[in-house]
């Protein structure tokens, strides 16, 4: 069994022999009318939810607390009263029934959600994480073994997207809001320059800062200018994002020789990018595969499969050992 509850959603999920039985996620919906996660606020709703959703993900799966081989749960990174949650919780629940725990970092878990189903990459592949807090091109050689070989010098894909939502006057995340008004705009209408940085790192707070100026200036003329032109906005700003995104990831492809794509993350579950990347593969002939929608953003059951490979590999958490807000990779 998993427990995650690194950020705002309070998540557990039951897998056995790698196959994920329940998956079973609460949103807090807290947070939407101050424009972010608020970290307090988050632990406090981690504390209601917790023993409901883990009861209920194991009434899906059918499975029986004495029957749970092994606890796993996201040690790192994250909020930390947030992690604090999930993670006493576990031991907890590892004490109590005297079962191994299984310390899991987040953004490999993230990366791992591309183990889950049908049909799955083969070793070695690249995998494009990003979520609200992280970009990484990651070279992963098996579920234990992988490495950031690039990385955001500043803002996450999806800080960019909800930052630049935010200026736009859109509630949070802003991320799929941008994403569902892109449909029906134009990704050429306005151009929003690509920033140049070397090698495989990317950088999103110049993006942020050029939709800022663009906009204020525009309303100087035009208060309405967002109302009118909120599509093409939406789908001009997602357009510079994702290919901010692709052109690393090919980058990577070409510098690695490691052609075989993998998507995870929150952001993954954009259209723009999805579409983008299958687009990429098949220009290329390169194989690529996105998670299902539920196993991009946040959710335990990426936990559970980290945990099942951990597992199997016997690699176990003491019981002192505890969450951090920071991790090293
Ligand atoms: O992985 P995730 O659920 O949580 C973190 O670990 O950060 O990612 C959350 C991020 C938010 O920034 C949200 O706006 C973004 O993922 N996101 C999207 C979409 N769905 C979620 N961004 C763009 N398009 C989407 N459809
Ligand atoms: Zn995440």
């Amino acid at each position: 069994m998993a427990i995650e509850s690194s950020c705002d959603e309070t998540s557990a999920s039951v897998c056995r022999d790698g196959k994920i039985l329940s998956n079973y996620i609460a949103n807090q919906t807290v947070h939407e009318q101050y424009g972010g996660v608020v970290p307090e606020l988050a632990s406090r709703a981690h504390m209601q939810n917790i023993v409901p959703v883990v009861d209920l993900a194991l009434k899906q799966a059918n499975v029986s607390l004495p029957e749970i081989d092994a606890i796993a749960y996201t040690q790192a990174p994250g909020l930390i009263g947030s992690l604090l949650v999930g993670s006493q919780f576990a031991r907890s629940l590892a004490i109590a029934m005297d079962k191994p725990l299984i310390a899991v970092h987040h953004m490999q878990a993230h990366v791992l959600a591309n183990l889950i189903g049908d049909p799955q990459p083969a070793f070695p592949f690249l995998c494009l994480t990003v979520s609200g807090g992280h970009t990484q091109i990651v070279f992963v050689k098996s579920p234990s073994d992988m490495e950031v070989i690039g990385e955001t010098l500043d803002d996450a894909a999806g800080e960019a997207f909800d930052k630049t939502a935010k200026i736009m006057g859109l509630s949070y995340p802003g991320g799929p809001l941008i994403d569902k008004y892109a449909q029906s705009g134009n990704p050429k209408a306005f151009a929003f320059a690509e920033p140049q940085i070397e090698g495989l790192d990317f950088s999103f707070s110049g993006l942020k800062t050029s939709v800022l100026y663009f906009l204020q200036k525009q309303q100087k003329e035009n208060p309405d200018f967002v109302t009118k032109h909120l599509a093409d906005i939406c789908a001009s700003i997602q357009h510079r994002i994702v290919t901010i995104l692709l052109n690393k990831l090919k980058k990577a492809a070409l510098q690695t020789g490691c052609t075989r794509l993998c998507m995870a993350g929150g952001v993954s579950a954009n259209s723009g990018l999805r579409k983008g990347l299958k687009e990429l593969g098949a220009q290329h002939g390169w194989e690529v595969f996105i998670p299902d929608f539920e196993y991009c953003t946040d959710n335990a059951a990426m936990i559970a499969i980290t945990g099942y490979y951990k597992y199997l590999a016997g690699t176990f958490t003491p019981l002192a050992e505890s969450a951090s807000a920071r991790a090293t990779w």
